[in-house]
């Protein structure tokens, strides 16, 4: 049975919440590899709309036994948050949700950390999420964390907490000049609001090799994007997790000898929230026209999305990463109005031509644009590749051109049946 290992190809926020739900309808383990609530994933089923931060988008597809990965980290208080709202639509995920005993915890003075930081040094701001993403993968990396298994043990907890809140008070008043914490209150809150997540701890690793070996269906669904890789990415304006597939193996705990498929979720368009390097990115007036068109504002942090044209060069290092079997082009409505749509296809750097994106000189590309013709009709009812119009399907044909992969599956909308199986699919997953 294949597995398959779903990317963003961008800078998020390319729809891979709607695209993980569409594929997952098959699968029988889906697993987050990394990242926390910093994520927000939207799925919108039956004119219902979820965002997921830290639960897999996978959750309302009854047959899918969703896995937190040892390379998550999580904040129980979205966690529990997420779990009232499907609990409100009557989703009650019982044994279908776990979380691996080694992902590590977001605690409150992760996110004090993180908003402090980058609110106070101006030369150092990353524009965050503010969830404390960052400070919790420092002590992951530092060995003074606390995983979910610490919340098996009120003694094991409480001893972890009294070292970390120490150094964390030490930060807020020495560094940031803020109010200490209170461990008493921060031990008894935490360990009132994790004993439901406590019931959910289990060992991922051993769950979803188990299912490999059974021959189930298993998909892997990255947060983020390629380019706001910790490695790969546009350093330091990136997160603090590895998003592209490399991430999969140890963020689930199993070997990268499983893995079959990767796809790079890739909107027709780009966009980036956050501070950092974006060749593409339109002037402020055709950018605030696709802001509106597409809705871009931060799914997490309601921020205004940066929006630019299609960025061929970052795309196409995606797909050499990654190695990516095919493209999900998302939004592509969204360009339904446009006379003219610009394509970058190359940078320009020195006098020569530059056909990969490379973080090392992001601020000194110049983009070179192809500029097609817009189809100027609604493409949101469209089912068929057919049935798109002919300068929609030429676009199409050209970011495939561009980006040297294939495309398996069009987004015209962001209801689940709002999906186009396209022409030339080749993902294994989408045809066994
Ligand atoms: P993710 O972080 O990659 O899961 O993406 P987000 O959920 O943050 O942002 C994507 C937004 O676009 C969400 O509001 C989706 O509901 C919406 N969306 C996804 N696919 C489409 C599409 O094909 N067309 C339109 N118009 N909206 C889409
Ligand atoms: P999804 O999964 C878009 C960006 C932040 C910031 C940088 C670091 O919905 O695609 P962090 O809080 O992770 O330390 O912030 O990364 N960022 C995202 N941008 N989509 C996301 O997630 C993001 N998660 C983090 O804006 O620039
Ligand atoms: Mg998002």
């Amino acid at each position: 049975m294949p597995n398959l290992t779903v990317v963003g190809a961008q800078w998020g926020d390319e729809g891979k919440g709607k695209v993980v739900d569409y594929l997952a309808r098959s699968a029988g383990v889906v697993a987050r590899f990394q990242g926390g609530p910093n994520a927000g994933h939207t799925v919108c089923v039956d004119r219902n709309t979820f965002t997921f931060h830290q639960i897999p988008s996978a959750i309302l597809s009854p047959k899918a036994t969703c896995i937190i990965g040892c390379g998550c980290v999580i904040d129980p208080y979205v966690f529990e948050h997420e779990l009232a709202v499907l609990r409100k639509k009557k989703i009650s995920p019982g044994q279908r949700l776990v979380v691996d005993c080694r992902a590590h915890m977001i605690l409150p003075y992760h996110q004090q950390l993180d908003r402090l930081r980058d609110e106070q040094s101006a030369k150092q701001r990353i524009g965050t999420t503010g969830r404390g993403i960052g400070p919790a993968y420092a002590d992951k990396v530092n060995r003074t964390g606390i995983r979910a298994g610490d919340l098996l043990s009120e003694e094991v907890f409480n001893d972890k907490l009294k070292h970390n809140v120490a150094a964390a008070n030490f930060l807020l008043m020495d560094r940031y000049k803020a109010e200490p914490i209170s461990l008493k209150a921060t031990a008894h809150e935490y360990w009132q609001a994790t004993r439901r997540i406590a019931r959910m701890i289990g060992d991922g690793s051993r769950m979803i090799e188990d299912a490999l070996r059974r021959g189930e269906r298993v998909m892997f669904e990255g947060a983020q994007g390629m380019h706001l890789d910790i490695d790969l990415g546009t350093y330091p304006y990136v997160t603090s997790s590895t998003t592209w597939a490399g991430g999969v193996a140890p963020g689930t705990g199993i070997s990268p000898v499983w893995l079959e498929e990767v796809v790079g979720i890739a909107k027709a368009y780009t966009t980036r929230v956050g501070l950092g390097p974006f060749p593409t990115e339109m002037n402020d007036a055709d950018a605030e026209r696709l802001r509106a068109l597409g809705h871009e504002y931060g799914a997490t942090t309601g921020r205004p999305r940066r929006c630019g044209w299609f960025d061929a060069p970052v795309v196409r290092a995606s797909v050499r990463h990654n190695k990516l079997q095919a493209l999900v082009v998302t939004k592509l409505d969204v360009l339904d109005s446009l006379e003219e749509i610009k394509v970058c296809h190359a940078y320009r750097l020195e006098g020569r031509e530059v056909g990969e994106f490379d973080p090392f000189h992001a601020a000194e590309f110049e983009p070179q644009y192809e500029t097609m013709p817009g189809w100027r009709e609604q493409i949101s009812g469209c089912r068929t590749f057919a049935g798109l119009p002919l300068r929609a399907r030429r676009y199409l044909a050209k970011l495939e051109e561009l980006c040297d992969c294939p495309i398996a599956l069009v987004s015209v909308g962001s209801e689940r049946s709002q999906t186009i199986p396209f022409k030339s699919n080749k993902l294994r997953w989408l045809r066994q």
